[in-house]
């Protein structure tokens, strides 16, 4: 469970190129593809829904899909999701009426099940819920757009969800997502993060293997 997962957000990419840019970033290193699915009623965006996620598995992507659902209510979409392709989907606590019913529906469906927590979710969601996931994805900015700095007091935050994870004795990936960048993701491992989503980090650069490079790099010191 010490291998490092580097998930760049098509959120970021030329989605008039999708699948090529896709392409691009997995030659260039990327281990994941993660899919920000934004409803304008959870989060004030708008992005992209399980079509776009078919449309990807059509094109050849073999990569896992980590979708991240931005919407509520969060059940319906789940098994249009895991038919369209989806690996991995997680959702937000407070989108949801029966956290445990939901999760079980993405087991239930064929995908790993993941918690998000925005900057101010209290812990406390992850309990009773923790045995059955795969993940648990902690916002670094308050969800609903790319670009935006990450909050500082979220490393702090990873260290308490890290301690959680290791006193459950549960293998769970540790997923951060929001303003992760070269200069900042070593103190973001070293607080607990094993799964980096990075949208403008990566798509913002011409040359994604060097980010990518750079990134890895920045992991093994
Ligand atoms: C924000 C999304 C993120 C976003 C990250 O709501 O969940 O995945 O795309 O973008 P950057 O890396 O640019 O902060
Ligand atoms: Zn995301």
């Amino acid at each position: 469970m010490s291998e490092f997962l580097l998930a760049p957000s098509i959120l970021a990419a030329d989605l008039a190129r999708l699948g090529q840019e896709v392409d691009a970033v997995l030659e260039a290193g990327a281990d994941i593809i993660h899919f920000d699915v934004m409803d304008n009623h959870y989060v004030p965006n708008l992005t992209f829904g399980p079509i776009i996620c078919q449309a990807l598995r059509n094109y050849g992507v073999k990569a896992p899909i980590d979708v991240h659902l931005m919407v509520e209510p969060v059940d319906s979409l789940i098994e249009s999701f895991a038919q369209a392709g989806a690996t991995m989907i997680s959702f937000h606590p407070e989108a949801c009426k029966h956290v445990d019913r939901s999760v079980q529906l993405i087991i239930d469906s064929g995908c790993k099940p993941g918690l998000v927590l925005n900057p101010a979710t209290p812990l406390n969601h992850l309990d009773h819920i923790m045995h059955k996931l795969h993940h648990i994805l902690l916002m670094s900015v308050n969800p609903g757009f790319g670009g935006q700095q990450f909050i500082p007091q979220s490393l702090d935050k990873l260290r308490q969800i890290k301690q959680l994870i290791m006193h459950s004795g549960h293998n769970i990936r540790l997923e951060i997502d929001g303003g992760v960048k070269v200069d900042n993701i070593r103190s973001i491992a070293e607080a607990g993060a094993d799964m980096f989503v990075a949208g403008s980090a990566i798509f913002n650069q011409s040359d994604y293997q060097q980010v990518i490079q750079q990134m890895r790099q920045q992991l093994a010191l």
